[in-house]
């Protein structure tokens, strides 16, 4: 068994809505499960517009409402994280075409969230909620839980453990 942890991050465009819920569903997920030390969990932004704010306060209140701490402050990816973390986890088919032009090569490590979302129909993409998109931050809130439980599953099930 390596001793190295799997590291995984989560990308959206401003690092305040969907991928620092993603990170904290996720770290929730497998702390449940009793496998969080096995992990090296971060989110990132596409984008530089909001760095160094924190989640965005709709987020951070839908979460903590289901009992769940959505914290971090925005960072921009760089290209170092393409080599620093084994699975890329995109929120939507924009974040996939930025994050791809990073890697260069190795797309096979840049996912969906919504690959792995069992009720997910043709559409992978988790909706943009900043904008009051047309579901709002409840509906991500379940689309993300859903997916990094399934995520999880799938990684453990890769490494076997
Ligand atoms: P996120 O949501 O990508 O889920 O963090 C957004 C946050 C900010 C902006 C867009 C989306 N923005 O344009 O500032």
């Amino acid at each position: 068994m390596s001793n190295s942890k799997i590291g995984v991050l989560f990308v959206c465009l401003g690092n305040i809505c969907r991928s620092p819920l993603a990170e904290a569903l996720f770290r929730k997920a497998a702390a449940e499960e009793g496998v969080e030390s096995r992990f090296r969990i971060d989110s990132a932004g596409t984008s530089g517009y909001h760095d160094g704010d924190a989640p965005d306060a709709r987020t951070t209140e839908t979460a903590r409402m289901r009992g769940v701490e959505v914290t971090g402050s925005s960072r921009r990816i760089i290209g170092e994280d393409v080599e620093a973390f084994d699975y890329l986890v995109v929120m939507d088919a924009e974040n996939l075409r930025e994050v791809r032009r990073l890697v260069r090569g190795d797309g096979a490590r840049i996912h969906l969230l919504r690959e792995f979302d069992s009720e997910a129909g043709d559409d992978l993409d988790v909706p943009d909620p900043y904008f009051g998109g047309p579901r709002g931050f409840e509906d991500v809130h379940d689309i993300v839980e859903r997916s990094t439980r399934a995520l999880l599953d799938r990684i453990r099930a890769d490494h076997g453990f």
